[in-house]
């Protein structure tokens, strides 16, 4: 099991070595705990990988301490990226741009774009700089599920297979950072952290991509981000559950009439998104170890964060429930719920 260790300049430090010898350190970031390996490293980048059970098709984010570094990355810095950097950097923008020959094919899974962020999390700040080089890193879960938002969520799920976890308690954000390619046309890859009208009052209207059927970046895969527990976003806030049905609810908000559920998690006391958006991964990892049937989901306003919180609920839904995006939505019953 790996050593789970408080933040402080010795941890960074150990920590840093071990980036720097080729090991793996799941680390905080303001979004999400990422999974860290030297981006010039090939092996230790294949490592993480394996550990993730991660398709190879599937690039990876590579986060930077200084914006600078971005023009050793990447070929050509456009304007478009030179303005967001400067309004958003740190923070949870995650850019793709065309690569430079110094970014190893595995990073990006032999695409000829990069994906960069520089994190706003202190932590993160100074481990990359510590290193000394760029640190690739995905969310530090296993392919598909939920993100980590705790150091205990990456120990419960890829603990044994890495060399330490540098505690820095919860995220602040909870959702991964928004991903935009600005390769082409301006396009979202990926709702997130950063909401996309504050991108678009920088640099107007954006194409947002986020299903497809070839994916360009796997987090348009539909059913991603999910829980090992079926779950279904409700339309409306009536229903009753059927005997014998041992459901969860997943509310944005505190309700009153608790009685039909084993097991409760409120995303938000006052229906702020950036609280929800903060306690969506431990309310989903709580509700998973529950022992339910199915998790029942209000859905949540869709503007700012909340775009991104719906995106992680629907791919969550994914195929495991195909009622979800099919006439079976009104037929309510066949899942244990009257509307
Ligand atoms: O907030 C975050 O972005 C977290 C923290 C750790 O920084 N990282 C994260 O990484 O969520 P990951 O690997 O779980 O998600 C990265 C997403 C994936 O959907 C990946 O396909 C996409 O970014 N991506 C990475 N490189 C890409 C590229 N060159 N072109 C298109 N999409 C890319
Ligand atoms: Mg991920």
């Amino acid at each position: 099991m790996a050593e789970i260790v408080r933040v402080s300049k010795k941890s960074i430090k150990k920590a840093a070595s071990i980036i720097r010898e080729g090991g793996l350190v799941a680390f905080p970031t303001e979004t999400v705990y990422g999974l860290g390996a030297n981006a010039f490293n090939p092996v230790a980048v294949a490592k993480i990988f394996e550990v993730k059970r991660r398709p190879y098709f599937d690039p990876i984010i590579v986060h930077i301490a200084d914006p600078g570094e971005i023009g050793r990355l990447c070929l050509e810095v456009n304007n478009r990226a030179k303005i967001l950097i400067e309004r958003f950097w740190p923070g949870p923008l995650t850019l793709v741009l065309p690569k430079s020959d110094v970014v190893p094919d595995i990073v990006t899974a032999g695409l000829e774009t990069v994906a960069m962020r520089m994190p706003s999390h202190i932590t993160a700040l100074e481990l990359i700089r510590e290193a000394n080089v760029p640190i690739a890193a995905p969310s530090a879960n296993l392919f598909g599920y939920l993100s980590p938002t705790t150091a205990e969520h990456v120990a419960e799920q890829i603990g044994k297979e890495i060399d330490l976890i540098l505690d820095g308690g919860k995220t602040l954000v909870g959702v991964e950072s928004t991903v935009l390619d600005l390769s082409g046309e301006p396009t979202i890859l990926r709702p997130g952290g950063l909401p996309i009208e504050d991108i678009e009052k920088v640099i107007g209207k954006v194409e947002v991509c986020v299903i497809s059927q070839k994916p360009r970046s796997p987090g348009q895969l539909r059913r991603h981000y999910s829980p090992r527990t079926p779950l279904k976003i409700l339309k409306d806030k009536k229903f009753d559950i059927l005997e014998g049905v041992k459901a969860g609810f997943l509310s944005f908000t505190p309700i009153k009439n608790k009685s039909p559920f084993k097991k409760i998690e409120v995303l938000s006391a006052s229906g702020n998104l950036q609280e929800a958006a903060a306690n969506l991964f431990s309310c989903l990892h709580n509700l998973d170890k529950g022992g339910l049937d199915i998790i029942y989901v209000e859905p949540v306003p869709e503007i700012g964060l909340g775009k991104a919180i719906m995106d992680r609920l629907r791919k969550a839904e994914g195929i495991k429930n195909p009622g979800a995006n099919s006439s079976e939505l009104d037929n309510n019953c066949v899942l244990g719920v009257k509307s």
